[in-house]
């Protein structure tokens, strides 16, 4: 089984992507229909950047593309994607107002170094999951998708349920470029809503954003 997953390898290469998590991103986007042309997308976790690739291949000239990573991604994305090289947790919610104040879709493939005990690798995962979806409600324009890597744990079932209420649809997915040895899955929202309570204590402009967002999404269906 591992040999027919190597061809994801050897495919990233024959193509010219930096890794083979490309075919990961581009098999959600098939099956989900995540990214659109034009689309303010964030990417957590971004180094060192085939995610990235196939996000600007797919929103085009007119898409945006922010990145974070405790890594620098690779130089080819230097004035196309907006880079912070800085841990998750450090992010301030205005940190790209400079390019959006809102994403139509936040992704995140973030994974703790391993230690190579199950729990404690699950427990780390699980907070970096936690922390994505965090930022993700602060920025995720209404209706927008969000996806996250997990390395399934016993809490994963609560955090599932977490986030149910907060997206029209919710699914895991593991995408056959995954390693079948890896016990990473994905979870995917689609149709992001914030709840009306607190949408109500949002400032004023905020609030007229994404009420804009939203007529502009209705236009769009
Ligand atoms: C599997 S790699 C991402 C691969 C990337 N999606 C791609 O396609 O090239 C996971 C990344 O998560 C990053 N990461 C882990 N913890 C992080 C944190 N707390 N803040 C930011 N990035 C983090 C790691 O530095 C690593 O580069």
């Amino acid at each position: 089984m591992k040999k027919l997953h190597d061809r994801y390898f050897k495919q990233a290469k024959r193509e010219g992507h930096l890794a083979r998590s490309y075919y990961k991103l581009e098999e959600l986007d098939r099956r989900n229909n995540l990214f659109r042309k034009n689309d303010r997308v964030l990417d957590l976790g971004a180094c060192p950047g085939s995610w990235l690739e196939y996000i600007l291949e797919t929103v085009g000239e007119g898409g945006v593309a922010c990145a974070v990573d405790l890594n620098p991604i690779d130089p080819r994305f230097k004035g196309r994607v907006t880079f912070r090289k800085t841990d998750i947790r450090e992010l301030a919610p205005d940190e790209f107002r400079e390019v959006t104040d809102f994403f139509d879709a936040v992704v995140s493939d973030m994974a703790p170094s391993t230690s190579g005990i199950k729990s404690i690798d699950q427990a780390r995962s699980q907070e970096l999951c936690e922390t994505a979806f965090a930022y993700a409600e602060k920025v995720l324009k209404p209706g927008g998708n969000f996806v996250c890597k997990v390395l399934e744990g016993p809490d994963f079932q609560y955090f599932r349920q977490q986030l149910k209420p907060r997206f029209r649809e919710i699914k895991t997915q593991k995408p056959d470029a995954s390693r079948d040895e890896s016990m990473e899955t994905y979870l995917i929202g689609l149709g992001f809503s914030l709840p009306p309570k607190v949408e109500k204590e949002l400032p004023p402009k905020v609030v007229e954003a994404r009420k804009k967002a939203r007529r502009k999404r209705d236009r769009r269906k």
